[in-house]
């Protein structure tokens, strides 16, 4: 006798589309590992947006690209309002970063990525290309443990609390940026250790969610606001909390955000407001990070290593590929 499992169209299409995005992230990480130490970040991201828009165009949905390459007129592909997908299937809404560190990329540095988010139609924050101030933590922690508007130290003290550890057991990932001066000091004042990158705060967020394999609790600091919004799918997935507020500091920036139908510039978003509904993550490495490896280009074998998550299920699966059929990657 045959048993019939009943499972929800949605929920259904949302796990086959769970591998479809993979695909996607791992053609952009492949095109854009081809021009890595080039020393041309343009270049290598156009490779990778060209690989990530041909992907995505073979998925049964209906996109529009919410975060994405920049507005209609400064960007040819994926730009914002873009429709992407076959024009079948659930309408979803996408935030892309084909390349996210394109200068690690252009010079062969650690951990850039090829990155994409998939959400319910409607729910990803639509957030301008500017700036945003973030506060980040992993799992398991009360809500609020820490607060965007407190000093750095104060951050610091109330996590390690939090943690039930000294703060000099805590760890902080910064962009090593001019403007970040004060929260370093902040934090070293309090005995805590700051771990700095060079660029890739999507994947600085992501440390946080696992600080025992990552060394990494806390990420604080200012980086691009559509970054903000793919961090936060990623820890929607896997749990944590985040604050940010967008910085509209010029009229110019606050007519642009008002536009997109942000209203209050002063306002902290947590998770649930950069991202409002079910959402999948993927991220494929493209150089060799602490996240992920970067892509291997084999004699008869291309392999690359990618993240996947779902918040239906809270599921994050690595998958290591080996793709054999190598004029795929340049021509379909
Ligand atoms: P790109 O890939 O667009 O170069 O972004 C890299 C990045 O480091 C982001 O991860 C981060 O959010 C942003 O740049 C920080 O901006 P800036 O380099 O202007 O400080």
């Amino acid at each position: 006798m045959s048993t019939t499992i009943s499972v929800p169209p949605q929920q259904l299409l949302e796990r086959i589309l769970t591998l479809e995005i993979v695909r996607v992230t791992e053609r952009a990480a492949v095109s854009a590992a081809r021009l890595r130490g080039h020393g041309n970040e343009k270049a290598a991201d156009q490779a990778a947006v060209d690989a990530m828009r041909r992907e995505l165009n073979k998925i049964p949905i209906e996109g529009t690209v919410v975060i994405g390459e920049g507005e209609r007129d400064e960007a040819p592909m994926l730009f914002i309002g873009e429709k992407v997908g076959m024009n079948a299937g659930p309408k979803v809404d996408i935030a892309v970063d084909p390349l996210e560190g394109t200068t690690l990329c252009a010079k062969n540095m650690p951990g850039a990525i090829a990155t994409m988010a998939m959400a319910e139609g409607g729910t990803l924050l639509n957030a301008p290309d500017v700036y945003m101030q973030k506060i980040a933590v992993g799992p398991g922690y009360a809500k609020g443990v820490v607060d965007l508007d407190a000093s750095p130290a104060d951050n610091i003290l109330r996590l390690a609390k939090a943690k039930g550890v000294p703060a000099s057991a805590i760890t902080a990932l910064v962009l090593d940026r001019p403007r970040h001066a004060d929260i370093i000091a902040g934090v070293r004042s309090t005995g805590a250790a700051v771990r700095l990158i060079t660029d890739g705060d999507v994947a600085g967020v992501i440390h946080t969610a696992d600080p025992h394999n990552t060394g990494v609790d806390i990420y604080m600091g200012t980086g691009g606001a559509p970054e903000g919004v793919l961090a936060a799918a990623a820890l929607r997935c896997i749990g944590g909390q985040m604050q940010c507020r967008l910085i509209l500091d010029t009229e110019e920036k606050r007519e642009r955000a008002f536009k997109m139908g942000i209203t209050d510039p002063q306002m902290i978003y947590g998770i649930e407001d950069l991202v409002k509904g079910d959402c999948l993550f993927a991220a494929t490495g493209v150089t060799d990070g602490s996240l992920l490896s970067g892509v291997k280009f084999r004699k008869d074998v291309i392999e690359t290593e990618t993240v996947v998550m779902r918040s239906v299920t809270g599921t994050v699966r690595l998958i290591r590929a080996e793709h054999r059929q190598f004029e795929k990657f340049h021509l379909d």
